[in-house]
């Protein structure tokens, strides 16, 4: 019921999870895990590895829990997020996926910044946000939305590079980054 968009193949799942690919073992949080479409996805994948599931509705972490729970999946963690602040394993993740939450981020470069001290050397960022919609649409009069440049310079001004984009989507950017400087 709460993953009705996330899993519709017109928005592409599928070519999302392929190009982020996570492997067996590794460990990835899921923020803004909203009904947990993406992070049990991960969490079939990371096998012995680990999916936190972070949301600050707790409705939806019960959700995800008991999914998992259904599915047999032992590895995905809820974690209620508040404001922020973030119960992560420091230096603990291989990936921090984000999809169509950081518009509900205020600031967002702080925000940036934290959530390096939760990445492994060669962590990454992964952030899929909506474009801009048409004027009369719910993203256009509600600003749910946040462009493409605006975050690739806050990512730059958090101190991270951008790895990769692609441009698959039809209604959101997506793009992937790394720490600078500090795995090469
Ligand atoms: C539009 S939904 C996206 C859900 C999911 N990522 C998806 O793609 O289907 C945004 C989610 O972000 C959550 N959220 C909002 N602010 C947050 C924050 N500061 N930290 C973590 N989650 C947040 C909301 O509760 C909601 O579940």
């Amino acid at each position: 019921m709460f993953n009705k968009k996330a899993s519709d193949p017109k928005n592409k799942p599928d070519q999302i999870i392929e190009a982020i690919a996570p492997k067996p073992g590794q460990s990835v949080a899921d923020i803004g895990s909203g009904g947990g479409y993406f992070s049990l996805r991960f969490a079939e994948m990371v096998g012995e590895g680990r999916v936190y599931a972070v949301d600050t509705n707790p409705e939806f972490l019960e959700y995800v829990k008991n999914i998992a729970r259904e599915k047999g999946l032992d590895n995905v963690i809820p974690i209620l997020a508040s404001g922020d602040e973030l119960d992560l394993p420091e230096k603990g993740l291989d990936l921090i996926f984000m999809r169509n939450v950081t518009h509900h981020i205020p600031n967002r470069v702080e925000y940036f910044k934290n959530l390096k001290r939760f990445l492994k050397p060669d962590g990454r960022i992964a952030i899929i946000e909506y474009k801009k919609g048409k004027i009369f649409t719910f993203r256009g009069l509600f600003g749910h939305h946040v462009p493409k440049e605006t975050i690739i310079r806050e990512m730059e001004e958090s101190g991270y590079s951008l790895e990769k984009e692609f441009d698959f989507l039809p209604e959101q950017h997506f793009t992937i980054y790394v720490v600078k400087n500090e795995r090469r």
